[in-house]
């Protein structure tokens, strides 16, 4: 931390810009009302976009502009918790945006889910609140060397400062057997973490169910950094029981006149002075690129936080990026980072294809479907004090195990993966640093494929008798996010690359056998009637599972990053540990882009704390200014 500190003194010298006029309004709504220069402009209102915007503007002096594509929305599918997924089936709230055909689906292109609206992806997740291990933190401190600050000690008090956690009621605590321990989370945030007043019965069965099998644990706390069985909060007020996202907690009700916000605005570039960004451009969101386009000014810097999909898109087309891909897109290079745009990663995924068919609890999330009885009830409770089923996002338990719990070849992956020639699973023409850093994350990753405190394994209990959602934690293969050379502006060539190394369609078939055994062959279980619908029985080899994976798998759990990575510049990082971009001033990235390594979590709220570390070194930044 101290040489941390000492680094970011080292490069003060900016200066706190002097109070403005009070009469401007928060909300601009015609870019005829900006005023004309800021003092830092934030490309994109979404997760981490407003949270700086929040801890920037908070001294009531410094002026920030963010810039936002989508609008303010009030809609249902945001604010309602019932089932944790109303955003993710309101398209009108998401980009939209197919990934290029993935050749190792047979060509199958899946939906790239991100947020379009004031909140961004945090309007539009599935709440689920959870946090990742510290090995998963520590892992990306790691490639800058023994004492960086991006390290679990040094983000926790990030994690604190991020979010308010708030227990869940004592009924339900003892009722569900709930565990938490405060000592890991804050409670001065305006977002909030908090529990619903109900649980279903088979939430904490099947949880106990693991532990049954050798090697699982229960953990005290999901944000106490290890592996294991636990119950993690939802990303919900608990007072009005709606969602708590980036707009409610960073935006609604600040009233600062030096924070404004332009909604529907399109930021199409970044202006360079050399290589200090001295603004940006933006058009209409739904507008053409050329016509009408508004050039707005920054005193101090420009904040690109337009999340993992539109972050290197704005670079790119800025002239930061890959010189050939420029090149191709006739677009001048300004600085050359070969790492914009590449390094790509999400979660891979497998619906439920298990279930337990006499797990005859009463009730059962699948009750609210098929009885009728229970249905009314917890409507009922939720029209009396907003309790019940209807107050439950996605689930509050999952399974996070390490790989030598799951895999019994996990030493025999993990050795592969070592000796393994890994540019050949890049595309041809990676550029060489960038290949250095995907052999730097494979060498941590074998490690992490051994190691018991690392999370390659989710399982997402579903209250019911069907199995939830199953989760490769730490996919191996990576895509890109470019730019089409033939089209630049429109949006990017999504390319997840799904598959692309081989060992990843090993992982996830052990994932597969690990859950059929919990499922199958768990003395726990076997009361419960357990079916497997698929792959079904008949598939045991590594080849049968592949083949079913080809069909099945989904190369996203709507969790993009690494695009504009945080990684030395000779590993093909994009940005610095001050979130920097490499050879310019006046330029930083935050967002969920920047994560080198995807962590072993949901990543939301891992893009706050990024937020807020930041948040805390632009303060200082601001403390130190000479003025
Ligand atoms: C469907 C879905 C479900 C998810 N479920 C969970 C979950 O349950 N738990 C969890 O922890 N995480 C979840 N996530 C992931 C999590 O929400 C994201 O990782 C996180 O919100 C990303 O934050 P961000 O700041 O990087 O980007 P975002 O929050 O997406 O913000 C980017 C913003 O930039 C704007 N923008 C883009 N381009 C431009 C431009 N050119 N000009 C101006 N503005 C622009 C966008 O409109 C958007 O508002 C989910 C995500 C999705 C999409
Ligand atoms: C996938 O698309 C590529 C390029 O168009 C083509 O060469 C290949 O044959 C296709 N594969 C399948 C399985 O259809
Ligand atoms: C880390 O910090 C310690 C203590 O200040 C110092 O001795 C050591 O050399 C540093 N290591 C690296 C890799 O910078
Ligand atoms: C908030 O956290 C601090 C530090 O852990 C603690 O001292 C304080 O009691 C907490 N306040 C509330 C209201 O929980
Ligand atoms: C991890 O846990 C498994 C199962 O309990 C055990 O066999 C293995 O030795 C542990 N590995 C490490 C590296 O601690
Ligand atoms: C440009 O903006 C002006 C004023 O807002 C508007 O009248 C005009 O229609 C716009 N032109 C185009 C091509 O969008
Ligand atoms: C329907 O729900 C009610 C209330 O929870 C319960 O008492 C009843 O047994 C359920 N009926 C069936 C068929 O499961
Ligand atoms: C909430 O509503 C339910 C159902 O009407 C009732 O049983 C419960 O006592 C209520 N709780 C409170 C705190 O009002």
């Amino acid at each position: 931390m101290q040489r941390f500190l000492l680094g970011v003194l080292a490069v003060s010298g900016l200066c706190l810009a002097s109070p403005r006029k009070a009469d401007a309004a928060t909300v601009v709504t015609r870019a005829a009302n900006l005023d004309e220069s800021y003092d830092y402009v934030i490309v994109g209102g979404g997760t981490a976009g407003l949270t700086v915007a929040d801890r920037l503007t908070a001294d009531g002096k410094t002026t920030v502009l963010v810039i936002e594509f989508g609008q303010l929305s009030n809609s249902a599918s945001i604010t309602s918790v019932r089932g944790g997924i109303g955003g993710m089936t309101d398209s009108s709230l998401q980009f939209s945006i197919t990934s290029v055909p993935q050749i190792n689906l047979r060509n199958r292109s899946t939906p790239v889910m991100v947020g379009k609206v004031v909140g961004g992806s945090s309007a539009i997740n599935a709440m689920m609140t959870i946090r990742g291990t510290a090995e998963d933190y520590d892992r990306w401190g790691g490639f800058f060397g023994a004492n960086s600050s991006w390290s679990w000690n040094g983000l926790l008090p990030y994690f604190r400062r991020a979010v308010n956690f708030v227990p869940p009621n004592a009924d339900v605590t003892k009722s569900a057997k709930i565990s938490y321990d405060t000592s890991f989370w804050g409670n001065t945030s305006s977002v909030f973490a908090a529990w619903p007043s109900f649980q279903y019965p088979a939430s904490t069965v099947l949880l106990e169910a693991f532990r049954g099998l050798p090697g699982v644990e229960l953990v005290s706390d999901s944000g106490g950094g290890k592996p294991g069985l636990y119950w993690y909060p939802t990303f919900m007020d608990p007072k009005v029981v709606t969602r708590s996202y980036a707009r409610t907690g960073h935006y609604d009700g600040l009233n600062r006149p030096n924070y404004q916000l332009l909604t529907g605005s399109k930021v199409n570039k970044i202006l360079f002075d050399g290589t200090t960004a001295v603004g940006v451009t933006f058009v209409a969101a739904n507008g053409r690129s050329d016509t009408n386009v508004t050039t707005v000014k920054v005193k101090k810097e420009v904040i690109i936080a337009a999340g993992a999909i539109h972050s290197p898109q704005i670079l790119q087309l800025s002239g930061v990026g890959p010189k050939k891909l420029l090149d191709a897109a006739k677009i001048g290079t300004v600085v050359e980072l070969p790492g914009v745009g590449q390094n790509f990663q999400d979660h891979t995924t497998l619906s439920a294809s298990f279930s337990f068919r006499t797990l005859n609890l009463d009730p059962s999330s699948d009750d609210l479907y098929s009885n009728v009885t229970f249905a009314n009830w917890a409507s009922s409770m939720w029209s009396a004090n907003k309790t019940g089923p209807y107050s439950v996002a996605t689930g509050n338990s999952g399974a996070f195990l390490s790989f030598p719990v799951i895999s019994p070849r996990a030493a025999e992956i993990s050795s592969a993966l070592t000796s393994q020639n890994h540019a050949q699973y890049l595309p041809a023409d990676t550029h060489p640093t960038v290949v250095a850093g995907y052999v730097a994350q494979m060498k941590s990753l074998a490690s992490a494929l051994v190691s018991n405190g690392t999370a390659f394994y989710n399982l997402v209990m579903s209250g019911g008798a069907s199995s939830g959602m199953l989760v490769d934690m730490h996919p191996l293969s990576r895509g890109t996010v470019n730019i089409d050379p033939a089209n630049p502006n429109r949006e990017p060539l999504v390319d997840y690359r799904v598959l692309t190394n081989p060992l990843d369609s090993l992982i996830m078939t052990d994932i597969l056998r690990y859950t059929r055994k919990y499922h199958l062959d768990n003395p726990a279980t076997k009361s419960f009637g357990a079916t497997e619908f698929a792959p079904g029985r008949s598939v045991t080899t590594d080849q049968q599972f592949a083949d079913y994976l080809v069909e099945s798998i989904n190369p996203s759990y709507y969790h993009p990053v690494g695009t504009c990575s945080m990684l030395p510049r000779e590993l093909g990082g994009v940005v610095d540990e001050q979130l920097k971009v490499y050879g310019t001033q006046g330029l930083r990235v935050v967002d969920a882009s920047v994560i080198s390594t995807i962590p072993g979590a949901n990543t939301c709220q891992t893009t706050y704390a990024i937020a807020e570390k930041v948040s805390a070194i632009l303060e200082m930044l601001m403390k130190t200014g000479r003025c």
